[in-house]
This record gives C-alpha cells, structure tokens and sequence, in this order.
C-alpha cells in the first residue's frame, strides 16, 4: 500500500516537472479549450526553485495557501514541494481563474496529476477572512501574488499571518515593486516574523538613474547616503532589488492594541 503511494508520488513528480519545463521552454500555456496563450505575469524558474526549496527544506510544510493561480507555475512548484507529503493539500484563491486567464492553471494542475488543490474563486479580500473563521493558524506556508496594491497586499498579509500557524512561511513576490516592499517593510517590524530567506535580483539602469549618478558625482556616495532620504538613495544608487521575499513565523503575534514601531 505504502509502495503503491511512493510509486504514484513519484510518478507525479515526473508530471509535474515534465508540466513546469514544458512551459518554460516554450513560453507557452494551452486554455481549457485548447487555446495557447503566451507566458506571462508567472514566477520565473529562479523564483520557483527559492518556493521549492522552502519547501524542501522543512519537512513540517504540507497546507499551504495561495493567493493569485493566473497560469499555475507558483500552484506547479508549491504542489511538486508537498506532493508526496501525506495529508498534503493546496488551497488556491483567484476570482479571475476562468474569466481572465482561460483555466490554464487548474488545467496544468490537472495535467501534472495534482488531485489535492482546491480553488476558491473569490477576491483575496472576501475570501480570506472566511477561510480564517475556519482555519486560523492552520496553514504551513503562504504565498502571496496577488492584487499588488499596497491596501490588497497589506490586506491579505494580515489575513495570512492569522492562518499561518508558529513556525510557518510567508512568502511574497514581486517585492521590487514599492507598494509591495512596503508592506514588506512594516511586516519585518513584527515581534513574529524574522526574515527566512530572499532572493534579489539586477534592476536596469534607467538614464534617470545614470544622469542622476553623473551629477552627484563630485560628492562622494557616502555623503550621499547621509544627506538623502534612505528611499530616494536607494533608487538612484541601489542596482539590486529583492523580488520575493519569505519571512517565517517564529512565535504567536502577540502585539497590543497600541503597539508600534518607531524604526518604522
Ligand atoms: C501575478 S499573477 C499571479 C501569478 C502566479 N502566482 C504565478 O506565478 O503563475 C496575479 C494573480 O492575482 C489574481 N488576482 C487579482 N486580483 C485578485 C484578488 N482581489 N484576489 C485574489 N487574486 C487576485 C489575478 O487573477 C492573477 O491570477
């Protein structure tokens, strides 16, 4: 019986992998109704593999959220992460699944052989403090890919740190944009969260930047960074940005009411 579990999870491994560099090999996705459509707004394969590899490294992680399917490719690596963990199950919320991106991504969960998901195709922000009713504290990792205003991440942040239980995973992408790194920002503040891992990438060097740089010149960076608000030196000097970001749980959030943080 337990030979016949291994040999099917290892069987769909294969799938999955096989689904994830099909993929990314062609650049292409196919619709509920056999339409191809090209990738795009997905994680890349780097960012795939920082997900992947949260996963592989603790054992403990086998309920797991997200938020935001589009074509699948984070849904695709979370699942090849806990699929042959026993219990393993995936909750999926993306009210545009059907409308906007043509089923591609439940029908690639389906091509892989995933049978554990389940998608709630409602806005984040009606569908998560429904699911906290029920599953406070239940949920081993997050990921968050959503609507990426600063209002709808900070909404489904609060909502995941709630259904994340001690010792669980946040993780956020598409950090670089300042909205998100905002709530990032605030969310490191937290007594319960310590940063698990990041994973940065180049940002371009827009003229703006290079002009900027040419100007400022005759004084040197360091002074630079003592007369500028820390924001704006970042933007001119800083050629590296973080694009997704996983922060661990690592106790109950106990904050009081007046709770703040002036470093903020
Ligand atoms: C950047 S895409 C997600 C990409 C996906 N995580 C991947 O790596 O393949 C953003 C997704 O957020 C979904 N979305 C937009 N508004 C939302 C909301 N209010 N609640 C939940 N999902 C939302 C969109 O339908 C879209 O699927």
């Amino acid at each position: 019986m337990l030979d016949n579990y291994k040999e099917s999870a290892t069987h769909r491994t294969l799938h999955i992998n096989q689904t994830i560099e099909n993929i990314y090999s062609t650049g292409t996705v196919v619709g509920q109704n056999g339409e191809v459509h090209k990738l795009h707004s997905a994680i890349d394969r780097e960012e795939g593999e920082f997900l992947s590899k949260i996963i592989r490294n603790d054992p403990k992680i086998i309920k797991t959220l997200e938020v935001g399917c589009a074509y699948g490719l984070s849904s695709l690596h979370i699942c090849l992460g806990i699929q042959e963990r026993v219990g393993a199950s995936h909750t999926l919320i993306d009210p545009f699944q059907y409308i906007h991106w043509d089923g591609v991504g439940i029908r690639n969960l389906d091509e892989a052989g995933i049978d554990f998901f389940d998608l709630i195709q409602v806005k984040s922000e009606f569908a998560l403090p429904r699911l906290l009713e029920e599953k406070e504290g239940q949920f081993d990792l997050v990921f968050i890919d959503g609507w990426h205003t600063f209002d709808h991440t900070l909404i489904d942040a609060f909502y995941a740190s709630r259904l994340l239980r001690v010792g669980g995973y946040l993780v956020v992408d598409d950090v670089s944009f300042p909205a998100v790194k905002r709530v990032i920002d605030f969310l490191k503040n937290y007594p319960c969260y310590e940063e698990y891992d990041s994973l940065d990438g180049e940002v371009s060097k827009s003229w703006k930047k290079m002009i900027a740089r040419g100007l400022m010149s005759p004084i040197n960076q360091k002074t630079w960074s003592q007369i500028l608000l820390p924001s704006l030196y970042r933007r001119i000097f800083d050629d590296r940005v973080t694009r997704i970001v996983a922060l661990q749980k690592t106790q109950e959030d106990t904050r009081n009411w007046k709770w703040h943080n002036d470093a903020f």
